[in-house]
């Protein structure tokens, strides 16, 4: 190459699935059919309403224009009508709320609206590793804060206090949280804001994971009183409606926070396609038996991924939430390394399962497995193991 990256490439690393799914890409040219936990991509259909919306609409004439930087307001009132019903949650769809193409896009919008060169974000470790991709991409600082196990996967508010916090202009949270499966609590959510208030900071909060397989109500961190002044909410249609490829979501809080996102996005995107709008609105209105039906999928996949871990000797928490299972062996001295135990799995049974420690260091010694397999497949592994 001639001509030279730019320098912030440096302190980006390739997206760790880009690489690893090269790698099984080979594999299957070579006739090795890897079953791939990996990703949580939904296998599964969205609903034919929102489908049908998406292809009547493309044919309609003058449809294929630009559209607005704010989406519809027929989409807006939706997500307001939606907010209300599941989350208990009142907003005013004129101005606090922002659909967005994806809630990825909005990780990136919140990093430059909030974070010059220098400042800081508080990003989760174990968490989704965008949070800190971004924040590099961007020349903002990176401070990791400890989820750990026998902490419940929440964070040591006390043991944060302690840091010097001055430079903290956001802090990245995520429940029911990815890779653990960790439900909230809203004590936990109260005392998160309190922190907030206390510091200044913008609480980002995640939530694309709160419909699947949740045991409670699902939480958005809205609900708690004071929290507009001091968060904002990321939500999305890939996880919960089936809409991965879709790229659609949304940003929730206060009209001055979203503005200050809008201002990044309508430099970058230019409105969402009116089909996808339609088909947002559409898939909003899934009933409450369509949710059933897809946790009773995953609900039927995840004792079968249960069958495997104690296969190969791992424990995990049933309370857990969302597309995955967090898990860990329950051997160590057996199993030392889990990357390399999810490495030798790959090569000899042709089965990929993601290593908890691209997560980031607390996920070191557990492993990642996805509910986005058809549950013959996920047999047709246990088999192969047991072979
Ligand atoms: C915690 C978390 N946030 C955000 C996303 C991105 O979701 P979207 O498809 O809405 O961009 C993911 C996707 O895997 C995720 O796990």
């Amino acid at each position: 190459m001639i001509i030279p990256k730019a320098n912030r490439l440096d302190q980006v690393k390739e997206y760790y699935f880009v690489r690893k799914l090269e790698e099984i890409a080979k594999l299957n040219k070579e006739g090795k059919n890897v079953i791939n936990f990996g990703i949580g991509s939904p296998d599964l259909a969205p609903s034919e309403e929102a489908i049908k919306a998406l292809s009547e609409t493309a044919q309609r004439p003058n449809v294929h224009g630009y559209q607005p930087y704010r989406s519809i307001p027929e989409l807006r009132e939706k997500i307001a009508e939606f907010y209300k019903r599941v989350y208990s949650v009142a907003l005013d769809p004129n101005k606090e709320i922002l659909p967005l193409m994806g809630s990825k896009e909005g990780i990136l919008h919140l990093s430059m609206a909030f974070l010059n060169p220098g400042e800081e974000a508080l990003v989760p470790n174990p968490g989704y590793p965008t949070y800190s991709s971004l924040t590099n991409l961007i020349g903002a600082k990176i401070r990791h804060y400890d989820l750990k196990e026998e902490n419940g996967w929440y964070p040591d508010l006390n043991a944060l206090r302690k840091e010097d916090l001055s430079k903290v202009k956001i802090m990245w949270l995520n429940y029911p949280h990815m890779p653990t499966g960790t439900e909230v609590k809203k004590e936990v959510l109260e005392s998160l804001i309190a922190f907030a208030k206390e510091k200044k900071i913008l609480l980002c909060y995640d939530n694309p994971y709160s419909l699947v397989l949740n045991k409670k109500p699902p939480i958005s961190i809205l609900s708690v009183e004071g929290a507009k002044d001091v968060a904002v909410e990321l939500n999305s249609f890939s996880k919960s409606h089936n809409m991965a490829g879709w790229r659609m979501g949304m940003m929730l809080g206060k009209e001055e926070y979203l503005n200050a996102a809008l201002a990044v996005k309508s430099n970058i995107d230019s409105g969402m396609f009116l089909g996808l709008q339609m088909a947002a609105i559409k898939s909003l209105e899934n009933s409450e038996e369509w949710h059933k039906k897809r946790n009773e999928v995953y609900h039927q996949r995840r004792e079968v991924v249960y069958k495997i871990l104690d296969y190969l000797n791992f424990e995990y928490s049933k309370d857990q939430v969302g597309m995955f299972v967090w898990a860990k062996p329950k051997d160590t001295k057996a199993i030392p390394d889990v990357t390399a135990f999810v490495d030798k799995l790959l090569y000899d049974k042709f089965i990929f399962i993601t290593p908890g420690e691209i997560f980031g260091s607390n996920g070191k010694g557990y492993l990642r497995v996805s509910l986005c397999v058809p549950k013959e497949r996920m047999e047709e592994a246990y088999a192969r193991l047991k072979s």
